[in-house]
C-alpha cells in the first residue's frame, strides 16, 4: 500500500525556486519529467531536452499547467555541440540557468557474456558520455548563476546486479564525475550532487526490472516495505538543486527505502532464474 502523496507545494514554499531555471535532460518523461514537473510547481522556468520533439510538446503540454515559462530544447545528449546549442538556446530564452539536471539514460537487460560491445558502448554513452556532455555544456551558464548541476545515478552505480553491468559501469562513473566536478567547480560557487533513485513505481525502468520475476520481490526487499514514488525523487531533486541544500556538494543522496542496506543478491539472484526460465 503506497502512502498517500502530500503535494511538494504544501511542504515547501510554492516560490521556493520563483525567478530561477532549471534545464533536464531527458525531460520528456519518468523520473526527469517528473523531476521538471517538481521545478516547475515551485516557480522555476524550466527547459526539457531530449531526443524527440513530439515527446517533449507533449511533456511541456502538462507542465505548463503550473505558469511558469516551458521550453522544449530538443537534442541527443550523445551529440556535444547539439547539446551545446540547445542549453545556449533555453538560456537566452529564458534569462540564465541555475540547475542542470543530468538525466537522460538508456538501459536494457543484458547478461555480461553476450551483451554487444556496441550494446555496452551505447548506455555508457548515454549515461557517462551524455552527463558530461551535459555538464561542459552547463558551465559558463553555471558559473554565472553560482548554480549547481544534479546527476540522475542508480543503485546499480554502487551495487552489483545481474544483467546491469553496462548501466553500473555508466552510473559508477557519472557519481565519480559529480564528485570530481564538485572539487573542480566549487571555487566558481558550483554545487554537484546525485540523486541516485531506488525501485519507483510506473517507470519505465522499474517495469523491465519488475517483468522477468515480479513485483513482490522488490517490496520484500525493501525495508520500508513498497515502492517509491516520482514525486519522492522529484521532491529529493529539488531539496538537493535549491538553497535548502546550500552547503551540500559532492553528495549521492540515496533515495531507495533503504533498499541497499542489505544488498541485491536475493533479486539479482531471482532476475537470473528468471532469465534462465525457458
Ligand atoms: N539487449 C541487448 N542489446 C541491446 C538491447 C537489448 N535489449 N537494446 C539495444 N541493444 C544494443 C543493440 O543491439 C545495439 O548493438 P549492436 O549494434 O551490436 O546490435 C546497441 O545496443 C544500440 O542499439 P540501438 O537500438 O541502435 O540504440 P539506440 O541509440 O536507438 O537506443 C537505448 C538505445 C538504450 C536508448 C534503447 O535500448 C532504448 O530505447 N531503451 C528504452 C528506453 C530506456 O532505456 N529508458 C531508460 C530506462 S532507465
Amino acid at each position: 500500500m503506497t502512502d498517500p502523496a502530500p503535494a511538494l507545494t504544501d511542504l515547501v514554499s510554492p516560490a521556493l525556486l520563483t525567478g530561477q531555471v532549471a534545464f533536464v535532460t531527458g525531460g520528456g518523461s519518468g523520473i526527469n519529467l517528473a523531476i521538471a514537473d517538481a521545478f516547475a510547481s515551485v516557480g522555476a522556468d524550466v527547459a526539457i531536452c531530449g531526443r524527440t520533439p513530439e515527446k517533449l510538446e507533449t511533456a511541456a503540454e502538462t507542465l505548463r499547467r503550473h505558469g511558469t515559462r516551458i521550453l522544449t530544447a530538443p537534442a541527443d545528449v550523445r551529440d556535444a555541440d547539439a547539446l551545446h546549442v540547445a542549453m545556449d538556446r533555453a538560456a537566452t530564452e529564458l534569462g540564465r540557468i541555475d540547475t542542470v539536471v543530468a538525466g537522460a539514460a538508456g538501459n536494457f537487460f543484458a547478461p555480461a557474456e553476450s551483451i554487444s560491445p556496441n550494446g555496452f558502448r551505447t548506455v555508457i554513452d548515454i549515461d557517462l558520455q551524455g552527463s558530461f556532455h551535459t555538464a561542459r555544456a552547463a558551465f559558463e551558464h553555471l558559473k554565472a548563476t553560482r548554480g549547481n548541476i544534479l546527476f540522475v545515478s542508480a543503485g546499480q552505480s554502487y551495487l552489483p546486479f545481474a544483467y546491469q553491468a553496462h548501466v553500473g559501469a555508466a552510473k559508477a562513473g557519472v557519481d565519480n564525475l559529480m564528485a570530481n566536478l564538485a572539487l573542480e567547480w566549487g571555487r566558481h560557487g558550483i554545487r554537484s550532487n546525485s540523486v541516485v533513485p531506488g525501485p519507483i513505481e510506473g517507470t519505465e525502468g522499474m517495469k523491465r526490472l519488475s517483468e522477468p520475476m515480479g513485483a513482490d520481490i522488490w517490496t520484500r526487499s525493501v525495508p520500508l516495505g513498497r515502492f517509491g514514488r516520482l514525486d519522492e525523487i522529484a521532491a529529493a531533486a529539488v531539496v538537493l538543486s535549491s538553497p535548502l541544500a546550500s552547503y551540500v556538494t559532492g553528495a549521492r543522496l540515496v533515495v531507495d527505502g533503504g533498499l541497499g542496506l542489505s544488498g541485491l543478491g536475493a533479486i539479482s539472484q531471482a532476475v537470473a532464474g528468471a532469465a534462465a526460465t525457458p
